[in-house]
């Protein structure tokens, strides 16, 4: 289960960090209260604030950290059944984590919905638009295209169920850089079965690393990359991190070329 945390060391802000997180930083877009740049009613009246952050977040201007990566080789040695990630930036893609190991429970800039015909497009055709600080409107009905993101209230991908059989099946539980604080996704942290163990990576306890520990509950407190590096070195996978890493990074470098 990953959320906001783990692409803090990619540069982009999470959301309740004090001080550096998006809900404290949102003077520039004059937004009633934090949470409205996620709301549907405030969209419809004002989509300006949600495409500003668009802007920010959209696919193609960061690259995944170590976070990324770590979850990347879990997958890449067979041990990854499913990665749940509250994130909408896309950056576990990038990583290499096939979307059908994937599940972006609060949506994603991969494709885009008109919110008045329902046509669906890919996220691709309105990256000059978001850019370039232009609503984007649907080419059919003129209609405001918003980007498949979860707003609050909305329902989450069909995809989200899988979790009725995944966490069920599962023999180890991380929870990497989240607060926990949004519901349903919060929850899954307790439906692991009481002998699975969880693993909090994270700068400080939340959720139920809090308030309602299990005996074999282990929390890594501080920095995700230091947690995640401490992590692959007790492993013995080193090696084949940087490896990873360095060749990640050369087609990267080879596509911004
Ligand atoms: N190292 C360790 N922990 C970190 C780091 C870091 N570099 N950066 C942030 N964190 C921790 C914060 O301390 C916090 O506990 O990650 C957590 C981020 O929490 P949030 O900002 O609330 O992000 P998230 O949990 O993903 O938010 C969930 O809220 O607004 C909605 O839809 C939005 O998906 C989002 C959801
Ligand atoms: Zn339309």
């Amino acid at each position: 289960m990953a959320g906001a945390g783990i692409s803090t060391p990619s540069g982009i802000p999470d959301f309740r960090s004090p001080g550096s997180g998006l809900y404290s930083n949102l003077e520039q877009y004059d937004i009633p209260y934090p949470e409205a740049i996620f709301e549907l009613g405030y969209f419809f009246v004002n989509p300006k604030p949600f495409f500003m952050l668009a802007k920010e977040l959209y696919p193609g201007n960061y690259r995944p950290n170590s976070a990324h990566y770590f979850l990347r080789l879990l997958h890449d040695k067979g041990l990854l059944l499913r990665l749940y990630t509250q994130n909408i930036d896309g950056l576990e893609r990038v990583a290499g984590i096939p979307p059908d190991r994937l599940v972006e429970a609060h949506g994603t800039f991969a494709t885009a919905t008109c919110t008045v015909c329902q046509r669906n497009f890919p996220g691709e055709d309105f990256r000059g638009d978001v850019m370039g600080d232009r609503i984007p409107r649907c080419p059919v009905c003129t209609g405001v295209v918003k980007p498949d993101i979860v707003f609050f209230g909305e329902q989450l991908p069909q995809r989200f169920l899988l979790h009725l059989t995944d966490f069920p099946m599962a023999d180890l539980l991380f929870v990497i850089g989240t607060s926990l604080e949004v519901e349903p996704f919060a929850s899954l942290a307790g439906a692991v079965r009481s002998s699975v163990p969880r693993v909090l990576i994270n700068r400080e306890l939340v959720g139920p690393f809090a308030w309602q520990q299990r005996h074999n509950d282990v929390a890594q407190l501080g920095d995700v990359v230091g947690g995640v590096e401490k992590l692959v070195e007790l492993l013995g996978w080193n090696e084949e991190m940087q490896t990873l890493i360095q060749k990640e990074k050369e087609k990267l470098d080879a596509k911004d070329k």
